[in-house]
Formats: C-alpha cells, structure tokens, sequence
C-alpha cells in the first residue's frame, strides 16, 4: 500500500441552491482548502439534494456550474480533489435507493432539518424532502468516507448514515466504513448581520443579514455598515455581545488578527470605523475569489473538462463500493 493508499478520504457537498455566503466560505470551504493535502478528498456540488425544494431550472444549471466554479476559486485543486456534481455519478440515486431499504420511517420523521423544511415549504413535503438524509448517506458511504465536514446543523444527518452503516454492515458483514463529522473550532459559525444569534443563512429573507461571496463591494461594506450591535460602543469579545463577537470573529479570519489585537485595535473608538474595517478587510479576502469565479465562468470548456473528467474518477470509486454492495444484497450480476 502506498502513502497515497493510506490517507483519509473525506467527503462533502455543498448544494447549488443559491448563493454561497460568507459562512459557508469561512465554515465550509476555507477548511477544506486546508484539507486537500492531507486528505485524499471529493467534494461535490450535490445538485441532486437541490431539487428537494423547488428550483428554477434554468438557474439551478447556473448556480451548479457557478458553485463548481466557486469550488476552484477558493483554491480547492480540480487535480488533488474530486470535484463534480453529484447528478453525473448515478451511483448516488442507486445506493440511495438500497440505503431506503436499511432506513425506518421513524428515524427519518425524527430529523430537526425534515420538520424545518416541511413547516417553510408546507405546499411541498415531498418524498425526497424526507428522504434527503438517505441520499446524504448514500454520497458518503459510496467512497468508504472517513470523514465528513459539516456544519452542526448536519450533525444528526451524519449520525443516520452511521447507523444504517453499522445496520447494514450488521445484515451483510462489514461492507461501508462508518465515518466520523470532522467539525472545525475556529469560525464553525458565522451568524446573520441582521440578527447575530441566528446563523448566517443563505435561505435567510433579508439580504443584509447575508453576505454572499460573490457580492459586489459596495454591496458588502453597506451590509456590514448596517451590522445589528449593542449600545456599549466597546469592541470586545465576550457573553452577550453576539453582534461584535460574530464581527470580531469575522474580522479575525479576513485579517489574521486576534482577539486582543482587535480589541486594543478599536479601544476608544466607536463601532462606525470598527464596522468599516470589517467590511473592508472582508471585500479584500473576497476580491480575488469573485474576480477568479468570473474568470472560470467565462471559460464552460474548462469547467466541462474538470465536472466530467472528475466525475469519471468519482464513478470508478464509486462502481467498486455499488459491486459489493448488490452482490451482498443479492442481485443478480449485470
Ligand atoms: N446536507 C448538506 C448541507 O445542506 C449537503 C450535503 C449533501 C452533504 N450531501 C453531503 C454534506 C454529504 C456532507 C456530506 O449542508
């Protein structure tokens, strides 16, 4: 077994249904920029989990390419990972399906993001609504996936695939390995400008509580100039001061500073130039990402190479996991 054998696989997707906002960049993809040399990693734009709420087809097919694009521009390697979209690799709906078949309905009717999305889209429960986390199980078990980043919203999503890993395995003998939520300390969650004890949401109905990275930098500065804080005017990071500890927080990841620095920074002044400076220290972390998103838009042959090159590697991983699993289960071999 080479060095190459032995590494970690990760895991994880992102869905192209809308923007991406800053803290999907700060939880999400700046951590796994850091972990593409570690890890042997797939990252995926799970397109398919999309369409459980209603979508736009015509934007859907841009937000798709628009988050690939994305992927790259944050600095995540087409070469070192496996980009691509999840709707290429017919694997994911195929192991879904078997995985329904190892999944209770009561497990299911338990989960927190089930019972959000059915109360905001009350017109449309559909089966996939519920199924979702199946087919999240599927995308993660389909390449013997150590670990998964994921915010904590997905915390329970991770712990049913676990379990229908471990109820399959139980049936057939050990076939998937049971991966394990890698979570990053730093940055985890970055909440809403609006209102700071709600996480930052890219489904959030007030454009000033997100800011997304592909928004223009007025448009930022003007989002951070509107930030929700206190009536203390002292920038410092402690309890119940939501609104300056997510602008610190947010200001330390753009500029690299700590805590203290920003404290002693903006001692005796008021939260005007605090919040101008986070606004523009974030316009500058997001600059060469949206001009290099632009960029990659402009070239489709390019991204068509990388989604169906890599999406090729993905199959052939993915053909191996499907083999054992229909023989186990007992199909008949094509
Ligand atoms: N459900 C995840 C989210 O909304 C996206 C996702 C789909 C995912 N499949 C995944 C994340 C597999 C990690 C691993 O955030």
């Amino acid at each position: 077994m080479d060095n190459n054998e032995r590494k970690k696989i990760v895991f994880s997707g992102v869905q192209p249904s809308g923007s991406i906002s800053l803290g999907n960049y700060i939880g999400a993809l700046r951590n796994w920029v850091d972990m593409q040399d570690i890890y042997n990693c797939l990252y995926c734009v799970v397109d398919m989990h999309a369409i459980t709420v209603r979508q736009d087809p015509k934007k859907l097919r841009e937000q798709t390419l628009s988050l690939l694009a994305l992927y790259i521009a944050c600095g995540l390697d087409p070469v070192k990972n496996i980009m691509y979209i999840q709707s290429h690799v017919p694997q994911h709906a195929e192991l879904s399906w078997i995985l329904n078949c190892y999944t209770m309905f009561g497990e299911l009717s338990r989960m927190t993001q089930f019972k959000d999305k059915s109360a905001k889209h009350a017109d449309n429960v559909n089966a996939g609504l519920f199924d979702y986390p199946v087919l999240m199980a599927a995308d993660i078990l389909l390449y013997k996936t150590d670990l998964v980043p994921i915010g904590h919203d997905q915390k329970q999503h991770l712990e049913l695939a676990r379990n229908v890993a471990e109820r399959f395995n139980g049936v057939h003998g050990n076939t998937f390995t049971v991966p394990e939520p890698f979570i990053p300390k730093v940055g985890g969650r970055i909440m809403s400008l609006a209102d700071p004890e709600k996480k930052m949401s890219k489904s959030d109905e007030n454009p000033n509580a997100i800011v997304l990275l592909l928004d223009k930098p007025e448009d930022i500065m003007k989002k951070f100039k509107r930030a929700v804080t206190d009536s203390e005017a002292v920038v410092e990071y402690r309890e119940g001061k939501a609104g300056i500890n997510n602008l610190m927080t947010i200001y330390s990841i753009a500029t690299g500073k700590t805590m203290d620095e920003i404290a002693n920074e903006f001692a005796g002044r008021g939260y005007g130039d605090f919040k101008v400076a986070v606004g523009e220290s974030v316009v500058e972390m997001l600059r060469p990402i949206r001009e290099k998103t632009e960029e990659l838009l402009k070239s489709p042959d390019y991204l068509e190479s990388i989604y169906k090159e890599n999406a090729l590697r993905a199959s052939v991983l993915a053909e191996r996991t499907m083999e054992k699993v229909r023989k186990k289960v007992g199909f008949v071999k094509k």
